[in-house]
């Protein structure tokens, strides 16, 4: 068929999309299973075995539609944040769900203000439903702004993402700065909070906004939640919302409903009530991720300092030749916002990434001052 005649189908916000930021949307045909997995924040050290174990149990009678009002799910959820289930959306992963945002809330004339770099799909979202995607910078030390956000919202905004901690840069915003930003924010803007990182957070006040969002019930707050990280179910694609029961009945009208599949809600369930297990992953990550921060600042790299899965540091080279070359080797880590991101893992991997890195560097350095 021509692309021609299928443009020619397309509606108009999709015909007029600019290209996505997204990198993984990009990587083509790559065989990851070849490859060290330092490139996609997931989790190395795995999934809980009682999240296995659920998803095995059910996995034999996928000819049956699951339980369709997610009571495990919604159940493990609502105890662990003290919430009613009228509080809660799941989807396939808090991409679909931020999907269903869009779908819920945003149209032609529409603003959707957030801080670059962050992570990109939110601009995808907006875009696909053609609203405007408002992008303030970051600031010098790579934080979200949230005065600069504050300042861009006017009449036609509709929306404010704030990834808290940030990806790609790792760094977060305390919980003072983020409960002021939430009382001043309009009624009419719907806050999202994306908290995918938050359980690695080792900062006393980087904090989930649940409390906020119960407190502030007249303010639109969202909380994006997804099992694809600190519970190491990347694959699996679980994810939920926490919001106001009234904003949670709209979004149950956008396909999220009935998404998750059945291995998906119980595996995700019996994760949340592993605690043991995400304790010891958030252990075992704090390792990695000083180990790989000492490292790489002994390498003469500017590190920010992360509250997250993952490391975005400055190596004083050009990141995409260091991503190539490292690529090269058989590890996958990330280039972007110039400088480049490590994912944590085992202490294993992160030993032959740093000797790998260590050399890429002082063969670019040299290349570098042969051409000077
Ligand atoms: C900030 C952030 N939010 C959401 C996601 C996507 O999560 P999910 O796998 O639940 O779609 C990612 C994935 O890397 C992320 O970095």
């Amino acid at each position: 068929m021509e692309e021609k005649m299928v443009k020619s189908l397309l509606c108009t916000n999709l015909r007029e999309k600019p290209e996505t930021k997204r990198t993984s949307r990009k990587l083509g045909n790559i065989d990851f299973s070849k490859l060290i997995h330092m490139g996609l924040n997931e989790n190395e050290f795995g999934m809980s075995a009682k999240a296995v174990e659920a998803m095995n149990s059910v996995a034999a009678a996928g000819n049956y539609y699951g339980d369709w009002t997610q009571k495990d799910f919604k159940g493990a959820i609502a105890e662990r944040f003290g919430v009613d289930t009228s509080f809660i959306v799941t989807g396939c992963g808090s991409s679909a769900l931020t999907d269903a945002l869009g779908t819920a809330f945003l149209e032609k004339g529409d603003e959707v203000v957030l801080c670059m770099p962050t992570f990109p799909a939110i601009i995808d979202t907006a875009q696909t439903n053609g609203a405007t995607p408002v992008i303030v910078p970051t600031t010098e030390e790579l934080k979200l702004d949230m005065d600069g956000m504050l300042a861009k919202i006017n009449e036609h905004t509709k929306m404010v993402y704030i990834c808290n901690p940030n990806n790609p840069t790792g760094t977060y915003i305390g919980y003072k700065k983020l409960r002021e930003f939430a009382e001043k924010c309009p009624d009419h803007v719907i806050q999202v909070y994306d908290e995918a990182y938050i359980e690695f957070s080792k900062s006393a006040d980087c904090l989930e906004m649940v409390e906020t969002m119960k407190e502030l019930k007249d303010k639109p707050i969202v909380i994006l939640k997804t099992m694809s990280k600190c519970f190491g179910m990347a694959g699996v694609r679980a994810g939920y919302i926490l919001a106001q029961p009234e904003i949670v009945a709209e979004l149950a009208k956008c396909g999220t409903q009935f998404a998750l599949n059945k291995m998906a809600q119980v595996g995700a369930a019996a994760a949340i009530r592993d605690t043991e297990h995400l304790a010891k992953v958030k252990e075992l990550n704090a390792a990695s991720r000083e180990y790989l921060e000492t490292e790489l600042a002994k390498l003469g790299c500017k590190v920010y300092p992360s509250e997250t899965n993952f490391i975005f540091f400055d190596p004083h080279v050009d990141p995409s030749e260091v991503f190539m070359k490292m690529m090269e080797r058989g590890i996958f880590m990330s280039a972007q916002a110039g400088a480049n991101r490590v994912s944590t893992s085992t202490m294993e991997n992160c030993k032959l990434f740093i000797k790998n890195i260590t050399e890429i560097i002082a063969e670019l350095k040299k290349s570098e001052s042969v051409s000077a």
